[in-house]
């Protein structure tokens, strides 16, 4: 790594509550650093931002919003990752550090890896490191009194982008599905859950952390009604049949020679 450039650190903030922050972001956010953080276009506001900003942290001089818009169109997506790529390697170069702020945990569903990936491509030199972080499953789990898996459950992370016809594969293989984006489909996923008599075991979360979080339990009440993008469903499939279990992998022995 070159000690003449700046570094990139993706720092996980949290899904909303600036109580999720770690300890590690925290002083990364007040050493000096160069904060840079994604919006969907020049005149949209920051959603990370703001959760940095209920923090009561005030805003270094040094930051720079970069665009990336809500788009499936590759090439457009491509093009932009490029432009704010370029614009982070610019700070770098000075010497700087660079912050990327992450909504939630950088290593989960965020463009910080396209970003990361992009930056790679164009200077191997530039360090990169990762901050973990809280994700909105696990703030959303613990706001909703709900646990994601316990003992042997298998647990699945999904974008319901996928649509509902995986739904019956993952209800045979998965004891907790966390249904992320699940906005343009909700109705079609209340269908779902109400056939395989799901729907008292599942819970769904909006703006968890935020001063605008609304949990709701009771599923129906949901129907017909339009949610906005940060919201996710977490369901326990209790009716799944599991199949045998290796003993070896519940109690570890340990060989002696
Ligand atoms: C692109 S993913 C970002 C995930 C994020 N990096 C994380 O660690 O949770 C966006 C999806 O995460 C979920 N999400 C993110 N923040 C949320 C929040 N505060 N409350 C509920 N769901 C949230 C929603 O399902 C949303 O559609």
């Amino acid at each position: 790594m070159n000690p003449m450039k700046g570094k990139l650190y993706g720092v996980s903030i949290g899904p909303g509550d600036p109580g999720m922050i770690t300890r590690r972001a925290w002083e990364l956010l007040q050493s000096g650093a160069h904060w840079t953080y994604p919006v969907k276009s020049e005149k949209s506001d920051s959603f990370v931002l703001d959760i940095v900003r209920r923090s009561e942290l005030p805003l270094p001089e040094n930051h720079t919003a970069l665009i990336f818009p809500m788009t499936h169109d590759k090439e457009k997506l491509a093009r932009y990752w490029l432009r704010a790529a370029e614009a982070v390697i610019e700070i770098v170069q000075q010497r700087e550090d660079v912050l990327f702020l992450v909504e939630g945990d950088a290593s989960s569903y965020s463009t910080f890896g396209h970003l990361a990936r992009t930056i790679t491509a164009l200077d191997s030199e530039i360090e990169i490191v990762t901050i973990a972080g809280v994700s909105s499953f696990n703030l959303a789990a613990a706001n909703l009194k709900m646990s994601l898996a316990e003992t042997d459950d298998a647990l699945a992370i999904i974008p319901a982008s996928y649509g509902v016809k995986m739904f019956d594969r993952l209800l045979t293989e998965f004891d907790t599905l966390v249904l992320l984006k699940v906005n343009p489909i909700l109705d079609q996923l209340l269908d779902l859950l109400e056939e395989h008599k799901l729907l008292a075991e599942s819970a769904f979360i909006e703006r968890a952390g935020t001063p605008e979080e609304r949990t709701v339990h009771d599923l129906a009440r949901l129907r017909g009604e339009k949610v906005g993008y940060l919201s996710l469903l977490i369901v326990r499939n209790h009716h799944r049949v599991r199949g045998p279990r290796i003993r070896g992998c519940r109690k570890a022995t340990i060989q002696h020679s």
